[in-house]
């Protein structure tokens, strides 16, 4: 069978990674989330003191960091399973200035590209439809109002024991937005050939099914 791409983009919130994940699962295919590539960047810079908008070095460490998944979808980064750490609250307010920085964005497309290399993949992220798989053969782009999308990210925080109130977690959301749609370097748009979901108010298991048809009437 030929390698399929199925690509998803989406806004924070709007419940890409849930859906993905599924997806991957029940397709068969392998999951790749590439905010946690961008996460573990920021992540190593966290550690090391490094400035945000230190470009030459963070691209240093994006081109040559091992980061790959593990059969579970545990995100390994140079080899340490930092699944939870990416998640942390310091990593979501620093990943977007990371993100913004296009050699950075250059060397973290070339790992999703290798990651994903003679694979079926479910991709997710803010520019793999429009920039890293701009062939996938299935393109989605997922949306969730904003007020849905901050209760989302609050009561993950909240399960992961965080207890930030709504109102910030919203703000935060729309400042995320705000620099992920307006920065110079691949912002996040709608392909023109993406179907575009709006979750608002829908089920999990109904997006999962609705993406499953589209992906497996190309599949064959
Ligand atoms: O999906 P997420 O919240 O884990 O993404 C974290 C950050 O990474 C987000 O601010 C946008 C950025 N990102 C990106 O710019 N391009 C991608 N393909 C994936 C994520």
């Amino acid at each position: 069978m030929k390698p399929t791409v199925v690509a998803i983009d989406g806004p924070a919130g709007s419940g890409k990674s849930t859906v993905s994940k599924q997806l991957a699962s029940s397709l068969g295919f392998v999951h790749l989330n590439s905010g946690a590539l961008y996460r573990g960047i920021t992540l190593l810079a966290l550690r090391s003191g490094a400035a945000l908008g230190d470009e030459a070095r963070l691209t240093e460490e994006a081109r040559t960091a091992e980061m790959d998944f593990g059969l579970d979808g545990a995100f390994l980064l140079n080899g340490e399973d930092v699944s939870e750490h990416i998640r942390a609250s310091e990593v979501d307010r620093a990943v977007s200035t990371v993100a913004a920085l296009p050699r950075v964005r250059a060397a973290v497309t070339e790992q999703q590209r290798r990651i994903a290399a003679g694979k079926s993949v479910v991709i997710e992220g803010r520019d793999v439809t429009t920039v890293v798989f701009p062939n996938a053969q299935v393109k989605v782009y997922l949306d969730a109002s904003v007020e849905e999308r901050a209760a989302r990210r609050h009561a993950d925080l909240e399960a992961q024991g965080e207890q930030p109130s709504l109102d910030e977690v919203e703000r935060e959301i729309r400042e995320r937005d705000e620099r992920d749609r307006t920065r110079a370097d691949s912002p996040l748009l709608v392909a023109p050939d993406a179907e575009v979901i709006d979750t608002t108010g829908m089920s999990i298991d109904d997006v999962v099914s609705a993406i499953a048809r589209s992906a497996r009437s190309v599949v064959g």
